[in-house]
């Protein structure tokens, strides 16, 4: 077995993994990533030289892999890899080769508008910017813990819609009529409190803002109480925000945390590839 080393970052989630390649991973050392995985919530490797192969099989260690959804283009991303979805601003021929552009990507958690959403997804960078781009993390456990007991018993047994319209660069997904009512638009309802069904820890579960909406209330009322949950779940304590370099591969767990990242300069080149492993 390689020497896993695993370092807490300074913040209530995050782990930097040290002495690992993970293109050779042994059964041990896998088992003692995905231990740290569970516990940290999001993991950090560096120094990775992964091709799109090396990176869809580390993803499969972890369960089955989605397709990627296709891009704000309509359009597939690499060809042969239906597996990786490119998040880049880089256009080429006049088509951007990936989503989400350069501007902010909002708080959310991957693909929650499906009833069954990734359990978790891998990020990796090819190409950075010298400065923006940082993504944010944030721990859905010490959200629910944090939050006020008036508040945790008004949720509890509620339910969210998480809408399908937009992603979280703001872009309309594709085939959907984009329309500015929560309660119509396409989505999923999930539990706001929900198990996590390996570590058994409750966790908000939220989503997206935008065109989210509470079950069974009027309109206002789930704004104004989504509004309150939100403020408590995205305070800066109860996040970690990471500055990427090239070959770093970011593991997130999405039962139990929120992610958004920052602007960059739009004449940087940013390239990012991610899978995403399926949930249930
Ligand atoms: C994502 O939301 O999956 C992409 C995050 C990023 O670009 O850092």
């Amino acid at each position: 077995m390689s020497e896993v080393r695993v370092r807490r970052v300074d913040a209530v989630l995050g782990a930097e993994v040290e002495g690992v390649d993970l293109r050779a991973l042994d059964a041990a050392s896998f088992a003692a990533i995905h231990r740290a995985w569970l516990d940290h919530q999001v993991l950090l490797f560096r120094n990775q030289r992964l091709g799109d192969g090396d990176l869809v099989a580390f993803s499969r260690r972890f369960g089955d892999l989605d397709e990627a959804p296709v891009q704000e283009t309509g359009q597939r991303f690499v060809e042969g890899m239906p597996e990786i979805y490119v998040v880049s601003n880089v256009m080429r021929d006049g088509q951007p080769i990936g989503s989400l552009g350069s501007g902010e990507a909002v708080w959310h958690t991957d693909m929650s508008y499906l009833p069954d959403p990734p359990k978790a997804s891998a990020l990796y960078a090819l190409e950075v910017p010298a400065e923006g781009g940082d993504t944010w993390f944030c721990s859905m456990y010490a959200a629910w813990d944090g939050l006020p007991a008036a508040l945790q018993r008004r949720v509890e047994a509620l339910r969210v819609k998480h809408d399908g319209t937009y992603n979280s660069g703001g872009y309309v997904r594709q085939g959907v009529a984009p329309t500015g009512d929560p309660r119509t638009s396409p989505g999923t309802l999930h539990p706001i409190v929900t198990l996590h069904p390996e570590t058994g820890r409750r966790s908000l579960y939220l989503g997206r803002r935008r065109n989210a909406y509470i079950d069974g209330l009027p309109l206002a009322e789930s704004d104004a109480l989504l509004d309150d949950v939100w403020a408590h779940a995205t305070r800066d304590a109860l996040t970690w925000r990471h500055r990427w370099r090239a070959g770093d591969l970011v593991l997130w767990d999405n039962r139990c945390t929120m992610h958004r990242r920052d602007a960059f300069d739009a004449s940087a080149r940013r390239v990012m590839h991610r899978t995403q492993i399926k949930g249930a």
